[in-house]
């Protein structure tokens, strides 16, 4: 079954297959898209909030001919303890295809344990994957192949840093992440990726994981189901991607946020506003990149 849950589970030869699709559909928009996915019907299942996921899979399933129903915990019978296994069944005889954004990662697995359709991974607390296939394809758009790039990441240890971890153990590029002691990325993670190969570090010192970087990558530092505490807020004392910061990357970085970014935060305005920045196409190609995670979970591609 086509699962798109975890980077892990998939080759890197389905990985950059998947990416090359996007590319495609992409140029392709603007002249006509394809109704490939005619009379096929994928559920949304969301637990959390959403604006670019959302808007990125129910647009672009339309695009493609198809019929995106979305649906928020609360309105199905989940919200009133129908079993995660039992709505799997269900939704499985109705749809072709399901996205859930859950808090918990268990949630998606079990979904997809009992689910005989594709599942994907819209976000849980543990991966986002669909994020950082749009941040690669972006990031190829902007600077060639990621091969042989250095990635920084400078933030919270989340969902998304642990999704960049996954990408190095499939994709050939440095990855240095620069999180505080009390907030890093899933350790069996880190320690996988370094077992698989992957060039990754991680450091608490930003400038460390800036130094020379073709790309610098940063997240929200509360994310969705985290408590906004001031201990916690506190940790990421000199954490800001700033100007100051940014002039320690390569001169060609490119910066880069999955967004919702919280302005004056993580990141200063004058970087997310800068000419490095590449928030919006990277926002965009949330899309093109949905519309290729589609088709391949369908057996399109
Ligand atoms: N980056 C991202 O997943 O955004 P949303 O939370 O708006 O879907
Ligand atoms: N780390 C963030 C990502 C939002 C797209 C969160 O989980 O809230």
């Amino acid at each position: 079954m086509p699962h798109f849950l975890d980077l892990r589970d998939l080759s890197r030869e389905q990985i950059v297959n998947i990416l090359t699709e996007a590319q495609r559909r992409k140029v392709k928009r603007s002249v006509g898209e394809e109704h490939t996915l005619s009379g096929k019907s994928l559920a949304m299942i969301f637990e959390k909030n959403s604006t670019r996921t959302r808007v990125s899979f129910e647009v672009g399933m339309r695009e493609m001919g198809g019929n995106p129903v979305v649906l928020q915990k609360d309105d199905l019978q989940l919200g009133r303890g129908e079993t995660v296994a039992d709505t799997a069944r269900v939704l499985s005889r109705y749809c072709h295809a399901m996205m859930l954004r859950a808090y918990h990662h268990n949630t998606l697995m079990e979904l997809a344990q009992y689910s005989s359709v594709p599942v994907i991974n819209g976000l849980t607390d543990l991966l986002h994957p669909c994020q950082v296939m749009a941040d690669v394809l972006t990031i190829e758009e902007k600077l060639g192949s990621i091969a042989g790039k250095k990635i920084a990441w400078v933030g919270d240890g989340n969902n998304m840093a642990n999704t960049w971890i996954t990408a190095a153990e499939k994709l050939d590029f440095e990855l240095v992440l620069a999180c505080p002691a009390s907030l890093p990325p899933d350790a069996e993670f880190l320690e996988g990726a370094k077992k698989a190969g992957a060039k990754v570090r991680l450091t608490t010192n930003p400038a460390d994981a800036v130094a020379g970087a073709d790309v610098v990558n940063t997240d929200t530092w509360v994310s969705m189901g985290d408590d906004d505490t001031l201990t916690r807020k506190q940790a990421f004392n000199g954490f800001q991607v700033n100007e100051a910061l940014m002039a320690k990357a390569a001169k060609h970085a490119i910066f880069l946020h999955c967004l919702p970014a919280h302005r004056g935060e993580e990141v200063s305005d004058a970087v997310l506003d800068g000419p490095q920045s590449f928030v919006f196409d990277e926002a965009e190609n949330r899309l093109h990149v949905q519309k290729a995670i589609l088709l391949w979970c369908m057996g399109e591609i």
